[in-house]
């Protein structure tokens, strides 16, 4: 095939997908480019799914739940693809990277013009833990991503208020660690709504009871 970054024919090798968790039904399988030695697409039935294509059945710009076998496929390909290949995570500003969602993780897709920017998880609660068998007792937001070309407008903020609008009344969790680029939102969001100073709390999955804090403490704490 013709590689659009190399822009030759080049050789290329595709490995289906193995993605459980995601429940996808049909073959999603990774394109790479062996000459230039590089991702070049992922394709779900032999139907490319391009994240920077506009999807005309998207154009409501909004943060909408994944359910469709296309847009869990363009999940996957924002966070296992671009955020850790193309906006790298910084670990000293304590981004990390993000392993596939659980099986009862929800997934929810940020839509802007038609296309995919950005997305973030909940751990319901009630979810346990594999390794300890603990629950969590409050939704945890467990992984965030808006992507770096769209950062800086609001979109992350968005976050915080598309969350405390599907689970109104309900203390919200966030996973530690939470990124100095997250925290900044969580401090500016509770400047202004001082309501939610004793609601957000950060929580570790290794020990969810132990490690509850309050967001605002932490904040205050690190004089942020
Ligand atoms: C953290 C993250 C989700 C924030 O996304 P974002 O879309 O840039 O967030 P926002 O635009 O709402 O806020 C970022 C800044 O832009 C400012 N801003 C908000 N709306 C704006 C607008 N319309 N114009 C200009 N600036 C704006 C905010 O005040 C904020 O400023 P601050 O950093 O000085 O506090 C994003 O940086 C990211 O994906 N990081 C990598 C992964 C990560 O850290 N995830 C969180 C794990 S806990």
């Amino acid at each position: 095939m013709i590689c659009s970054r190399c822009r030759r024919y080049v050789q290329t090798k595709s490995v289906r997908l193995d993605l459980p968790s995601l429940n996808i039904q049909g073959d999603v399988c990774r394109i790479d480019c062996v000459d230039g030695d590089h991702f070049v697409a992922v394709t779900l039935n032999d139907e490319v799914i391009d994240v920077d294509r506009v999807y005309y059945d998207r154009l409501d710009d909004e943060w909408r739940e994944v359910q469709t076998n296309r847009d869990k496929v363009l999940f996957y390909v924002l966070s296992q693809i671009v955020y850790p290949d193309f906006d790298t995570p910084q670990p000293d500003k304590l981004e990390s990277l993000y392993a596939l969602v659980d099986e009862f993780d929800v997934v929810f897709l940020r839509w802007q013009g038609g296309k995919a920017i950005g997305f973030y998880t909940v751990k319901p609660t009630g979810t346990e833990v594999f390794s300890t068998k603990e629950r969590y007792v409050m939704p945890v937001v467990d992984t965030a991503y808006i992507r770096s070309e769209y950062r800086n407008q609001g979109f992350g903020t968005g976050i915080l208020l598309d969350v405390i609008t599907r689970f109104p009344n309900e203390d919200i969790g966030f996973s530690k660690p939470i990124s100095n680029g997250m925290l900044k939102i969580l401090k500016t969001f509770l400047m202004s709504r001082k309501e939610y100073r004793l609601h957000f709390w950060e929580v570790a999955d290794c020990d969810i009871s132990g490690s509850q804090q309050l967001v605002w403490c932490s904040l205050k704490r690190a004089a942020l």
